[in-house]
C-alpha cells in the first residue's frame, strides 16, 4: 500500500497530498515516497496538518540537509519565521521582494547551489491576499518551440541580488545599494540541465540581463518568458489555512507571494533543504 494519497491541482504544478500523519511520518520510506511526488508535482500540499516546528525539521531532514544558515531567528534550530513583522524578523524588508517570482538561491553568497525544497508551515494567515502562488519551471521550457529550445540552448544570463530588490525597491539609498552590490553577481545558463535530464528555465526577479545580447532586447525576453511561465492557466496558488504545510521543489518550481497587508498577522515557518546540483 502506499504512504500517501496524491491528488492533482492543475494539469502543470501542485498536488495535495494526504494520509501524512505520525505513523507515516515515521516510516523509514517516507523521505523517497516524497521526494518521488515533489519531482512529479512540483509542489506539494498537506492540508491541516498542523506540524509543530521540531517535527517540520525532521520531517525536513528526511529528505536532505537541513539549511542551518538563519538559525537563531527562531527556538526552534532550522526554522526562519516569515513575516513583515520587524519585530518578529529584522530582514523583514528584504522578504517584500518575494512579492515577485523567482527561484531562491539564485545568487548566493558563494557558490552554494540553489536550495532543493522548501517547507513553509502556516502559524497565522492574513485575512486577505497572501497566497503563495506556483508555476512550473520544467513546463517553462517544454512549452517553448523547437526552434526556441534551439535558439536559447546556449544563452547565459547574470542574476544579481540587486536587480530582485530593485524591482521593489528602484530608488535605494547608498547604504542599500552598496549592500546589495557587495553579494557576488552570478551567471547562470537561461536553460537548467538537472540530472535526471530534465531540462527547465532559470528565470525569475534575480535574472537582469543576457549575456552578449542588448540590455534591453534581453530584459525584454527574460520579462516575455516569465510571462509566458506564470500565466494564469499555468499557476497553482495556495490559498492559507492555519494548519497547513506546503512543500516545494525550488529547482524546478517558480514562486511568490501575492501582496497582503503589512500588518496583518501572518507568519510561515519555513524550513530550508539544502541543494546539491548546480545549475547546469
Ligand atoms: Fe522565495
Amino acid at each position: 500500500m502506499s504512504l500517501l494519497t496524491i491528488n492533482k491541482l492543475t494539469a502543470s504544478v501542485g498536488a495535495e497530498v494526504t494520509g501524512l500523519d505520525s505513523e507515516s511520518l515515521a516510516d523509514d520510506t517516507l523521505g523517497q515516497a516524497v521526494l518521488d511526488a515533489l519531482e512529479d508535482n512540483g509542489v506539494l500540499v498537506f492540508p491541516d496538518l498542523h506540524l509543530d516546528p521540531e517535527a517540520q525539521v525532521a520531517f525536513c531532514r528526511r529528505l536532505g540537509e537541513v539549511d542551518h544558515s538563519s538559525d537563531g531567528h527562531h527556538p526552534v534550530a532550522g526554522i526562519y519565521p516569515v513575516t513583515l513583522d520587524k519585530s518578529k524578523n529584522s530582514s523583514a524588508a528584504y522578504l517584500r521582494a518575494t512579492f515577485d517570482w523567482h527561484i531562491d538561491g539564485c545568487t548566493p553568497t558563494n557558490d552554494e547551489p540553489p536550495q532543493k525544497a522548501t517547507v513553509l508551515s502556516a502559524v497565522q494567515v492574513a485575512e486577505r491576499g497572501g497566497e503563495t502562488e506556483f508555476a512550473s519551471a520544467y513546463g517553462a521550457y517544454d512549452e517553448l518551440s523547437d526552434d526556441e529550445k534551439e535558439r536559447f540552448a546556449s544563452l547565459r544570463v547574470v542574476h544579481s541580488l540587486e536587480a530582485s530588490q530593485r524591482r521593489v525597491n528602484p530608488d535605494p539609498t547608498p547604504e542599500e545599494l552598496a549592500r546589495w552590490r557587495a553579494r557576488p553577481t552570478h551567471e547562470h545558463p537561461l536553460v537548467w540541465t538537472h540530472r535526471s535530464g530534465r531540462k527547465s528555465l532559470v528565470l525569475g526577479a534575480s535574472a537582469d540581463y543576457v549575456v552578449g545580447m542588448d540590455r534591453d532586447a534581453g530584459r525584454a525576453l527574460l520579462a516575455e518568458l516569465l510571462d509566458r511561465a506564470t500565466g494564469a492557466d499555468k499557476v497553482y496558488s495556495h490559498q492559507w489555512s492555519v494548519g497547513d504545510t506546503v512543500i516545494w521543489d525550488n529547482r524546478g518550481v517558480l514562486h511568490r507571494a501575492a501582496p497582503y497587508d503589512p500588518d496583518s498577522p501572518r507568519e510561515m515557518l519555513r524550513t530550508t533543504v539544502l541543494g546539491d546540483e548546480p545549475i547546469q
